[in-house]
């Protein structure tokens, strides 16, 4: 297959979006999911089929010794994330001890169940940045793809309270086939609302967003125009807004970096404490994930725990990755995706042109794509499920 799509120009964003360090030194920033729970029923979602419920959620005392034992060991920044964080009670809470522990705090948040009074409440206790996720800039379709009557209107709220209460804010555009062609809308929303940075972020599909991959997959045309729109917009916004980009790797040729290389430079903690290489780590079957609650200390898991060394490095490659000239760039793509699509973590990522199953991926996403589905499979926290 061939792209417009530069794979280069994919891994050099990706690089930027990380820390710098190329050690397995602590991360300088980590990604907590306080809770799965969720309002919205994005069909897009990376989290596992299975979700963690609400009564195994770490308690709001295992969350703040969890972020003091963050800033001790050189941690600087946290990101409280979800599932949805603000339908944990105590996020003020923790986040006035994040600050006290001297930690920068960024909420990643679908804004929906925010009032006025709990942000302004947020930015007294120290919050230090907002990150609201967008499903479009039509309400209508951003709506649908939500799963949530209103919610469109509710983030836009949500954005002008950020700014007027002096909190800088990133917009985050998840992207597929049914909102693509709103993107020029979506950047002139994003300069609109007094963003700092816009991400265009393409679905990944792991996790859920796999059974509705049929109705998001893009056309390559598709792409193409994505990426001439955000080339464009960069040049024209620099020093307005900044734009991340990730491309949707199954029309690339060499596949992300992700999450710069597996136990390199980031780790998350899930709902109950358990620390992952990954956000969608829980997808790969077979590994067993080390815990807050089990004893040993975040710094110990992050350096010997066997689930971060599994796939760290590049010892564990199969070919093609094991003799490739590419290894040390890329270190094999996603291992979630390669389990996804694959049934083995340690296999090649399909994303890559040089697996023997790249060509067969492809021919699926431009199949998939021509088909033009727009049926979503939704999921809600109560375990349901509903096609719409
Ligand atoms: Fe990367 Fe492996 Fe593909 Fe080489 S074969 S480019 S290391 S994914
Ligand atoms: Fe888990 Fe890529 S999302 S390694």
């Amino acid at each position: 297959p061939t792209s417009a799509v530069d794979p280069a120009d994919g891994v050099a964003v990706l690089e930027t979006r990380g820390s710098v360090a190329e050690s397995f030194g602590i991360p300088l920033a980590v990604l907590l999911e306080l809770t799965h729970r969720c309002p919205l029923q994005c069909p897009y979602c990376s989290n596992p089929v299975e979700l963690e419920r609400g009564g195994t959620e770490l308690s709001t005392d295992e969350w703040k010794r969890v972020l003091s034992e963050l800033a001790a060991i050189g941690v600087l920044q946290i990101h409280f994330s979800g599932g949805e964080p603000t339908a944990r009670k105590d996020l003020d809470e923790l986040v006035r001890h994040a600050s006290e522990v001297g930690l920068y705090t960024n909420l990643i948040t679908s804004a929906v169940l925010l009032t006025r009074e709990r942000l302004a409440a947020l930015a007294d206790a120290g919050l230090c940045h907002v990150q609201i996720s967008f499903q479009g800039n039509e309400p209508a379709v951003a709506d649908r793809v939500a799963g949530f009557a209103s919610a469109h209107a509710k983030k836009i709220e949500v954005a002008r309270w950020t700014r007027e209460l002096d909190l800088p804010l990133t917009v985050n555009a998840v992207m597929h086939r049914q909102n693509l062609h709103q993107l020029p809308d979506i950047i002139e929303m994003a300069v609109a609302l007094d963003a700092d940075r816009l991400e265009v972020a393409n679905v990944q599909y792991y996790g859920w967003a796999l059974k509705n991959r049929a109705a998001l997959m893009p056309t390559l045309q598709q792409i193409e125009g994505c990426t001439a729109i955000v080339e464009a917009a960069r040049e024209r916004l620099k020093g307005v807004l900044a734009i991340d980009y990730v491309i949707p790797d199954y029309y690339a040729l060499r596949p992300k970096k992700c999450m710069g290389g597996w136990g390199r430079q980031f780790f998350n903690i899930s709902p109950s404490g358990r620390v992952l290489p990954c956000h969608a780590a829980e997808t790969i079957t077979g590994l067993a994930f080390e815990s807050v609650r089990g004893g040993k200390s975040i710094a110990e898991i992050w350096r010997s725990s066997e689930a971060f060394n599994r796939y760290r490095g590049t010892g564990w490659m199969q070919q093609p990755c094991a003799s490739c000239a590419f290894k040390d760039i890329d270190f094999g793509g996603c291992r979630c995706q390669a389990f996804a699509l694959t049934g083995d973590a340690a296999a090649t990522d399909p994303a890559c042109a040089l697996s023997p199953l790249h060509v067969r991926i492809f021919k699926t996403a431009e199949a998939e794509a021509a088909q033009g589905s727009d049926r979503f499979l939704y999921r809600n926290f109560a375990g349901g499920t509903a096609e719409a």
